[in-house]
């Protein structure tokens, strides 16, 4: 069978990282046709929109997306294409499996957890204005509907993954509306999972724990800017941003994508590691039906990182992001 899937290059390392991914994946066999669309900056140049309605169409029909980071401009110019995007498709969860890879140097090893970000709503609702020059005020959104539903995710995903522990993390003592809504909400939907155990920890503690004995976790339920931030935290457990993939999900899309964003310091010179939009593009071969070739490329990348004579400068290695694709391709 033939996969129809949108494939978005993004800015920065985006087209240098898609490209080596979409080349690993043409080696592993599996029938993908690809439908590309730009998005951001290099979308607006050509349409006047950041976020095309002809790219959100595309994935509506494909039901699923490969996606290179897209850059949001800092303090100013449009609002982010990723939040908006996930916004738009109601891509509601962001799933973030953080585990060390074989082969790779981190400061933890046996770490094997996961990230499960609330996607839609927060701080990064947007809602901001100057109340009166000098003072600003931004929205924090929380609602028991997605509160709820994020947590129905966490704790099925633990379930269908023989997990035993779902922790959400909060910050309800201070923020005790909105963060206490979402742990009340989290709350209720644990009793319905008798199976799994369930606690809960402030984030500034939970930080310091996860920086202390990772080992502890298990699976991780989030608001969406906490999730953010525990996200690139827990990436530097096990190697860096290089070495995680993620997923955004839906009740019938998935938009694939690396936790790292678009590398403008090292775009363009080929020196991206590839493997983490790599490891995206692998849950989404498991989540199109593909699990042969998932495992088969999980295998390949396997093979390449313990020979360790072929590593992107980000593992302590010299090779490009090309050299580095083509080896994983070989070894399949
Ligand atoms: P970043 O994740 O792009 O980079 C942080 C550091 O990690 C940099 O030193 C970078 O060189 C390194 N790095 C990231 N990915 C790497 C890879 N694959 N291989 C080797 N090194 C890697 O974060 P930053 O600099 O804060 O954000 C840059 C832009 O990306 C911003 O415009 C931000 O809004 C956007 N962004 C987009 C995301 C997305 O599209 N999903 C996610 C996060 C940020």
């Amino acid at each position: 069978m033939t996969h129809t899937v949108t494939l978005i290059p993004g800015d920065g390392i985006g087209p240098e990282v898609t490209e080596a991914v979409v080349r690993i994946l043409n080696a592993s066999g599996v029938a993908i046709e690809w439908e590309e669309h730009p998005a951001g900056l290099l979308a607006f140049e050509r349409s006047g929109q950041t976020l095309p309605v002809a790219l959100i169409d595309s994935i509506r029909r494909n039901k699923v997306a490969l996606k290179g980071p897209v850059t949001t401009p800092i303090a100013q110019g449009f609002t982010s294409v990723n939040v908006g995007l996930r916004k738009a498709l109601d891509l509601y969860a962001n799933l973030r499996p953080v585990w060390n890879l074989p082969g790779v140097d981190a400061k933890f090893h046996g770490v094997d957890l996961v990230i499960v970000r609330e996607n839609t709503e927060d701080l990064y609702a947007g809602l901001e204005h100057e109340v009166v020059p000098g003072v600003v005020e931004s929205l924090k959104i929380i609602t028991e509907r997605a509160s709820t539903r994020i947590a129905h995710f966490a704790f099925l995903h633990a379930r269908r993954n023989s997990r035993r522990k779902v922790t959400s993390i909060h910050k309800a003592n201070i923020m005790k509306l909105s963060d206490g809504l979402f742990l009340e909400s989290v709350r209720r939907v644990a009793r319905e999972y008798t199976d799994i155990t369930y606690d809960e920890r402030i984030v500034d503690a939970a930080c310091m724990q996860l920086v202390m004995s990772p080992g502890q976790f298990d699976v991780l339920v989030l608001p969406n800017l906490y999730g953010d931030i525990v996200s690139d935290l827990c990436a530097g457990l096990v190697g860096g941003l290089g070495v995680v993939g993620a997923a955004n999900l839906g009740t019938e899309i998935g938009v694939f994508e690396a936790v790292h964003g678009s590398a403008p310091d090292i775009a363009g010179k080929n020196l991206a590691n590839p493997t983490a939009l790599l490891l995206s593009a692998v849950l989404m071969l498991r989540h199109i039906d593909e699990p042969a070739a998932a495992d088969r490329i999980m295998q390949a990348l396997g093979t390449v990182l313990t020979t360790g004579t072929v590593r992107t400068r980000d593992l302590g290695g010299t090779a490009s992001t090309m050299e580095f694709a083509d080896a994983v391709a070989k070894a399949l």
